[in-house]
C-alpha cells in the first residue's frame, strides 16, 4: 500500500511538472498607466469573476470598478480543451499575469491552452491585431506548391467555421496534401467580435503567413483577437498520445514579435 502511494504521488509530481507551461507570449503595455491603489484593487477583484466565469464557460468578458478605475477583463481558452485543462491554465494565467505586470493597466498573457486580458480602456468587441507573435518551425516543407495550395484551402474552410453563429469563435479541421501527409488547422476569434470583426481579424493573421512562414512546416499566429496554427501533425483534441508526445517538442521553433 505505501509502495502504491509513492508510486500515486511521483505520477502527480510529473503530471503538475508537464501541466506548468511557459506562457507563448506576453505582453505588460509599458505605455499604460502606472496603477494607483484602486486600480490595483479592481484588478485583484476582476481576475478571480474572469477566472471563474472561464472555468465553467470557456470564456468571460467583463469590467470591475466605475469610472476611472474601472478595469475591463476577458478571458477564452480554446475551445477544444477540456473544461479541466481550460481552469488550470486560467488560473495561472491569472497568477502569472499580476507577477508580470504589478504597475500598468494593460496587461495581456497567451498560453497554448488560454488568453486573459485586462485594460482600463473598453477593448470588448474591438478588432485588434496590433501585437503579434508569429511562431514558426524553422523546418521548410519539401513540395510548397502542393502544401501551400491546401493551406490555403484550409485556411479558407476554418475560418468560414469559426466566423459563424453558434461556432464560439472556433474553426478545426485537416487536410490530405497526400496520401503520407495531412495538414492540421486551428483558428479562433475572441467570442466578444462580430461575425465580421472575426474574418477581418483572421484574414489578417493568415495574409501574414506568407511574410513570417513562408514554406514553414508549423505556424502560429497569435493576436489579442484571434489565433491561427497550422501544423503537420494532429494537435487538437481529441488527440492520440502519439500526437500528443509529438507535439510537445518546440525545439525547432523560433518567434517574430509584430508591433503597431
Ligand atoms: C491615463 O492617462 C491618461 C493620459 O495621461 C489620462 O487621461 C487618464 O485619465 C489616465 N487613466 C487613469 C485610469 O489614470
Ligand atoms: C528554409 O528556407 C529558407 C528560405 O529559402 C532558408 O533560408 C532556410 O535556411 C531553410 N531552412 C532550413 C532548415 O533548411
Amino acid at each position: 500500500m505505501a509502495f502504491f502511494y509513492h508510486y500515486l504521488l511521483i505520477f502527480t509530481l510529473c503530471f503538475l511538472y508537464v501541466e506548468s507551461t511557459d506562457p507563448s507570449a506576453q505582453l505588460c503595455n509599458e505605455n499604460s498607466n502606472t496603477t494607483t491603489t484602486q486600480l490595483t484593487t479592481n484588478i485583484d477583484s476582476l481576475l478571480p469573476k474572469l477566472v471563474q466565469t472561464t472555468s465553467q464557460l470557456g470564456y468571460a468578458a467583463t469590467s470591475f470598478g466605475y469610472g476611472r478605475t474601472q478595469v475591463f477583463g476577458l478571458a477564452q481558452c480554446r475551445g477544444d480543451v477540456s473544461r479541466q485543462d481550460c481552469s488550470s491554465c486560467i488560473q495561472e494565467a491569472a497568477n502569472e499575469i499580476q507577477k508580470m505586470c504589478p504597475n500598468r493597466v494593460d496587461a495581456r498573457i497567451w498560453y497554448e491552452y488560454c488568453f486573459l486580458r485586462y485594460n482600463t480602456e473598453n477593448f470588448i468587441g474591438q478588432l485588434d491585431t496590433g501585437y503579434g507573435t508569429f511562431y514558426y518551425n524553422v523546418q521548410n516543407v519539401t513540395d510548397p506548391e502542393t502544401f501551400n495550395e491546401g493551406l490555403g484551402a484550409l485556411m479558407y474552410r476554418i475560418s468560414s467555421l469559426a466566423a459563424v453563429a453558434g461556432s464560439n469563435g472556433l474553426g478545426k479541421g485537416e487536410t490530405k496534401l497526400t496520401p503520407f501527409l495531412t495538414l492540421y488547422g486551428l483558428v479562433q476569434c475572441t467570442r466578444d467580435l462580430s461575425e465580421l470583426a472575426c474574418r477581418q481579424c483572421l484574414a489578417i493573421a493568415i495574409g501574414n503567413l506568407p511574410t513570417y512562414c513562408d514554406n514553414k512546416k508549423g505556424c502560429r499566429v497569435i493576436y489579442s483577437s484571434c489565433y491561427v496554427r497550422y501544423e503537420l501533425y494532429p494537435f487538437f483534441f481529441p488527440l492520440d498520445s502519439k500526437a500528443a508526445l509529438e507535439s510537445s517538442s518546440m525545439t525547432n521553433y523560433r518567434s517574430v514579435i509584430t508591433k503597431p
